[in-house]
């Protein structure tokens, strides 16, 4: 057991973060002490508020073993909930691990899961943030940035580099850390460079997270990481895993709503089928217009089909031909209505697209793949494939287009799923929404 000095000086002393954690949980309540955090290679950093003389904490203490390494700053200090008169109602504390945490989406992101606005303004949260090597200063940002925020629901966040401590006891898993396509790389390339990081969370989530931990996959190519991550997490049900096409969604609701001349709340029934790629459907079909068949309001088939479609597919593409990055504002607001989705039942006659691993559909496409459908949710987390919806000859077409694509896509990512050897033959038209 680590038996280690606690230097009250506000120096600089050698401690491992966990060694701060623990000590941080020891000190008075008033006592604000501020431990930066740490990782692996890095000396503790301790500032405090207080003159240190003013502090009084045992010279020698013994440390828990057990205590994680990553808290950071304020929420190192424990606080008791029974004493707070405003939170006697609040529900128990979530832990939502978030990856890629240092990157424009999780800046908009993290800052509307601590206010409330995700999970209700009864859930306290905490917040355990993976970022890399490179970003761990820009982590530390964050984080300080979520300090100076006061958020009365955020009670802890920590932050580290290492996705098996990052994810221990995650009720939910954000993960959209992702490489980018660059200049001169094969969709394959991708595939297995983002393919390698999904395996790699795939299997730290399947050792430390909660076993009915609910993971949202956003990096790029989503489809096939998540179907990655699910399968390097066999002890997780595969029904937990989703890839974001609520983007799409969005996207399409907007376009059509702009067709029709109408506020965008009166759109409904919109399925995303398939890939979140340039293959995608966007379900005219079955999707309504104030409670009408989208068809009997907007007439112009033509439109429909070639224009309302490829604007959903390449939505992305022209939003980073305006901004010259890809959207992360509008990506995070959809994380939202994704996780919003499945924990607040779907309004009646209503549903929203997830991609979802395809086992046991029953619109006959292909099992194996995580292929985006239209879901419903009582509220608890979980969600059912909506039955009732029409396909006909126009949607099958697209769908077994969008369907082969992800089927190459996991033909390509075979030595990630313990499928086999991996064997490369994506179609030529396989882009991301934001590839033009
Ligand atoms: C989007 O849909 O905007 C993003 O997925 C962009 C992309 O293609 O990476």
């Amino acid at each position: 057991m680590a038996v280690t000095q606690f230097n009250l000086t506000c120096s600089k002393p050698r401690l491992h973060s966990s060694q701060l954690s623990f000590l941080s949980r020891t000190l008075p309540r008033h006592r604000h002490c501020s431990f930066a955090p740490l990782h692996r290679t890095q000396h503790a950093r301790i500032s405090c508020s207080v003159a240190p003389n003013e502090v009084q904490v045992p010279a020698v203490t013994t440390l828990d073993p057990k205590s994680k390494a990553d808290c950071y700053g304020v929420f190192c200090l424990t606080y008791d909930l029974r004493a707070e008169e405003e939170t006697r109602s609040w529900k128990k504390l979530i832990n939502i691990a978030v990856s890629g945490a240092a990157g424009m989406i999780a800046n908009h992101l993290l800052f509307k899961l601590a206010s409330g606005e995700v999970f209700g303004p009864d859930q306290p949260v905490a917040l355990k943030l993976l970022g890399s090597e490179r970003s761990i200063q820009a982590l530390e940002g964050v984080a300080m940035e979520l300090e100076d925020s006061l958020f009365p629901l955020l009670r802890e966040v920590s932050i580290g580099i290492d996705p098996y401590e990052v994810f221990q006891d995650a009720e939910w898993a954000l993960l959209i850390g992702a490489k980018p396509r660059g200049p001169g790389m094969e969709r394959a390339d991708l595939l297995d460079i983002n393919g390698q990081i999904y395996a790699a969370q795939g299997r730290a989530l399947n050792a430390v997270a909660s076993r009915n931990v609910k993971v949202i996959v956003v990096g790029n190519p989503c489809n096939t990481n998540a179907l990655i991550c699910l399968k390097n997490a066999p002890n997780i049900p595969a029904k937990n895993f989703h890839a974001l096409t609520r983007l799409d969604e969005n996207r399409a609701k907007c376009q059509l709503a702009l067709k029709a001349g109408v506020f965008y709340d009166k759109v409904s029934n919109v399925t995303i089928w398939g890939n979140h790629s340039t293959t995608q459907v966007p379900d005219f079909l079955n999707a309504k217009i104030d409670g009408l068949p989208v068809k009997e309001v907007v007439k112009d088939i033509r439109w429909l089909e070639e224009e309302f479609t490829e604007k959903v597919q390449k939505r992305g593409g022209a939003l980073i031909q305006k901004w010259g990055r890809s959207s992360a504002a509008s990506t995070s607001v959809s994380i939202v209505d994704a996780i919003r989705s499945l924990v607040t039942p779907t309004p009646e006659g209503d549903w929203f697209s997830s991609g979802v691993y395809s086992n046991g559909n029953p619109y006959g496409i292909a099992e194996g793949i995580v292929f985006s459908m239209p879901c419903r949710s009582k509220g608890d987390g979980d969600y059912e494939l909506v039955k009732d919806v029409i396909i006909d000859d126009y949607l099958r077409q697209r769908i077994k287009k969008t369907e082969a694509e992800l089927l190459a896509e996991k033909r390509c990512v075979a030595h990630l799923t313990g499928e086999g050897i991996a064997v490369c033959d994506l179609p030529g038209d396989t882009m991301l929404p934001g590839e033009m």
